[in-house]
C-alpha cells in the first residue's frame, strides 16, 4: 500500500516534471549579420545562451558565426542566399562544394550542430516577380543530393523559408487556404520532395506587415491578447492574425494531401522603430504574447502540436536595405549592441539578459555646435550628407527621434555619421557646424548611439579619406544628393 503510494507519487512527479520541462525546451531565433558594427560572434553566442536560445538561424554560412557556434549546444539552421540559387541549381558539383565548405567542414572541424540547410530566403516573394521560380527547386534537390553524398542527410534536413504570400484564401477565412495559383504546382512538387525526405516546410509570418499594409486592419487582431471581435471560421473563432495565417497554410496543406507535413515558422517578430506602429510597446506586447504561447506549448486550432518558432530577430541590423520600410533595420529584441530595448518574461521567471563584454568607442558624441545657426546655408546639405552614409531611420515620422527640434535633429545625424565612421578624425567636421561633446545628448526614447569598437578608430587612411571627401568633394556630393532626393 505505502509502496504503491510512493510509486504513484514518483510517477506523478515524473509526469508533472515533464509538464514543466515542456515549457522550457528552448527558444529559437534569427541571427542576421548585416551591421556596420557587428557584435563579436562569441558575444552573440553567449547572448543566445544567457537568454535560453538553443536554436539559431543564419542567413548565410558566416564563418565567424559558425565557428563561434561550434560546441555551444546550439542547433543551427544555415541559410543559402538567393543569389546562390542559380549556380547551385545548374551544377550538382557546386552544391557538393557548398555542402563540403559550409556544412561538412563546420560539423567535423568545429563541432557545429547543423540541423537544417535553408535553401534560399523567401524566393517566391511576389515582389521578386519570377526571378527564382526556376532555380529554387533544382537547387534544393542538388543540396539534398550533396548532403546524402556527404553522409549527412540523416541529421541535416533541407528546407526553403517561404513568405506567407505563397498561400492565400479566396474566402478570406483560414479554411479557404490554398497555394497561390501561379506557383501551385511548384509548391506541391516541392512539398512532396521535402516530405519524401523527412524535411519540414518553413514559413515566415508577419502580423506587423498585415497591420502596416492596411490602415483599416483591426489593430488588436495583430496581437495575441487583443479584444477585437473574432473572425469566425465554421466553429473556430480566430482572435489573432498569427493563428489565422498559420491555419490558412495548414488548410492548404490538408487540401493537397499533406495534413501531417511538419511546419517551422522561420521568422516572426515586431520592429521597434522607423514607423508609427513600430515601437517598443507594441513589440513587447507582440513578442511577450508569442513567447507565452511557446512556453505553454500552444498550437493553433487546426494544428495542436506547436511549431518551432524562430523569432525575428535577435539584434538590429543597421546595414539592411530600407526597401521594405524604415523599420527594416529595427527588428531586434536587442539593439545592435545587445542592449535591452524592453523587458520580456522569459522561461522560468527569468528576464532578458543583455550582451556582456561589449567594447565601445569612447564616450563622446558629435553634435551641432552651439555657435552654429540653424539658418546656416550649409546645414541642410550637411544633414543629408551625414544621413546618406548612415542610419537616420529613427528621425522619420512616428519614429523614436521624431520629436527632436531642428538643432537636435542635426546633432543626431552628425553623431550617427561620426559613430559609423568609428569616431575618426575629420568625421565630426561638417563645415564647422559640429563639435565633439562628452555630454550624452540622448532624449527620452531617442538614443544617441556610440558604436562598437572594431579597432578601426586609430587607423589613419579612411579617416583622412573621409576628411578629403568632406572638404573637397562634398559640394559635388551634395549637389548629387539634392538631385537624388529631388527625384523622390
Ligand atoms: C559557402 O558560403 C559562403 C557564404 O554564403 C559563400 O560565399 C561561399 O561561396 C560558399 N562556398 C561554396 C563552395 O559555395
Ligand atoms: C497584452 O499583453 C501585454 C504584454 O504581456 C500587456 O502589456 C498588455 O497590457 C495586454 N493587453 C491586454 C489588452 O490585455
Ligand atoms: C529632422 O530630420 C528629418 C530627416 O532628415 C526630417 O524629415 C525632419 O523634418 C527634421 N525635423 C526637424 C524638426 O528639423
Ligand atoms: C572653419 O573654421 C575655421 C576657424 O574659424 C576656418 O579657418 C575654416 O575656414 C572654417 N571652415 C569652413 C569649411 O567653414
Amino acid at each position: 500500500m505505502t509502496n504503491s503510494y510512493i510509486l504513484c507519487f514518483i510517477l506523478l512527479c515524473l509526469i508533472g516534471g515533464q509538464g514543466l520541462v515542456k515549457g522550457v525546451k528552448g527558444l529559437a531565433c534569427n541571427w542576421g549579420t548585416q551591421s556596420t558594427h557587428p557584435l563579436q560572434p562569441n558575444i552573440v553566442v553567449q547572448l543566445l545562451k544567457d537568454n535560453g536560445f538553443n536554436k539559431v538561424k543564419l542567413f548565410e554560412a558566416d564563418p565567424g558565426a559558425l565557428k563561434a557556434l561550434g560546441r555551444s549546444g546550439i542547433q543551427v539552421m544555415v541559410g543559402i542566399p538567393n543569389d546562390l540559387l542559380a549556380p547551385l541549381a545548374s551544377s550538382p558539383q557546386a552544391a557538393i562544394n557548398w555542402v563540403q565548405q559550409n556544412v561538412s567542414n563546420y560539423v567535423s572541424k568545429y563541432g557545429v550542430d547543423i540541423r537544417y540547410v535553408a535553401v534560399g530566403n523567401e524566393p517566391f516573394l511576389k515582389t521578386y516577380k519570377d526571378m527564382y521560380l526556376q532555380t529554387t527547386f533544382p537547387a534544393l534537390k542538388n543540396i539534398q543530393a550533396a548532403l546524402i553524398k556527404a553522409g549527412l542527410a540523416k541529421k541535416v534536413k533541407v528546407t526553403v523559408p517561404l513568405n506567407a504570400d505563397v498561400y492565400q484564401s479566396d474566402s478570406g477565412l483560414p479554411s479557404g487556404g490554398n497555394f497561390r495559383s501561379d506557383i501551385h504546382d511548384l509548391m506541391i512538387s516541392m512539398i512532396k520532395f521535402l516530405s519524401d525526405n523527412d524535411s519540414p516546410l518553413t514559413i515566415n509570418i508577419y502580423p506587423f506587415l498585415s497591420l502596416n499594409a492596411d490602415p483599416n486592419f483591426p489593430k488588436d487582431f495583430a496581437f495575441f491578447n487583443g479584444t477585437a471581435a473574432p473572425v469566425v471560421d465554421g466553429s473556430i473563432p480566430y482572435t489573432n492574425v498569427f493563428e489565422a495565417n498559420f491555419d490558412t497554410l495548414i488548410s492548404a496543406l490538408e487540401k493537397n494531401g499533406f495534413s501531417t507535413m511538419p511546419v517551422i515558422i522561420g521568422e516572426v517578430g515586431w520592429p521597434t522603430d522607423g514607423d508609427p506602429s513600430a515601437n517598443a510597446q507594441y513589440a513587447q506586447r507582440f513578442n511577450q504574447g508569442l513567447l507565452d504561447r511557446i512556453f505553454q506549448g500552444q498550437g493553433t486550432p487546426r494544428r495542436k502540436t506547436p511549431p518551432d518558432v524562430y523569432l525575428f530577430s535577435l539584434i538590429d541590423e543597421d546595414d539592411k536595405s530600407t526597401l521594405p520600410g524604415n523599420f527594416e533595420k529595427h527588428w531586434g529584441i536587442f539593439y545592435f549592441d545587445g542592449a535591452i530595448k524592453y523587458q520580456l518574461n522569459m522561461a522560468n521567471g527569468k528576464s532578458l539578459v543583455p550582451a556582456k563584454g561589449v567594447r565601445y568607442l569612447a564616450k563622446q558624441w558629435c553634435v551641432m555646435s552651439p555657435d552654429a545657426s540653424i539658418t546656416d546655408p550649409n546645414l541642410a546639405s550637411s544633414i543629408s550628407y551625414a544621413c546618406s552614409y548612415t542610419d537616420c531611420t529613427s528621425l522619420g515620422y512616428g519614429s523614436s527621434c521624431s520629436r527632436l527640434d531642428a538643432r537636435q535633429n542635426a546633432s543626431y545625424a552628425f553623431n550617427m555619421y561620426y559613430q559609423t565612421m568609428d569616431q575618426r578624425k575629420g568625421s565630426c567636421s561638417f563645415n564647422n557646424l559640429s563639435v565633439v561633446t562628452n555630454l550624452n545628448p540622448s532624449q527620452g526614447t531617442c538614443r544617441f548611439e556610440i558604436m562598437i569598437d572594431l579597432g578601426k578608430h586609430e587607423t589613419a587612411p579612411r579617416s583622412s579619406l573621409a576628411g578629403k571627401i568632406q572638404t573637397s568633394t562634398m559640394g559635388l556630393i551634395v549637389v548629387l544628393l539634392l538631385i537624388i532626393y529631388g527625384a523622390f
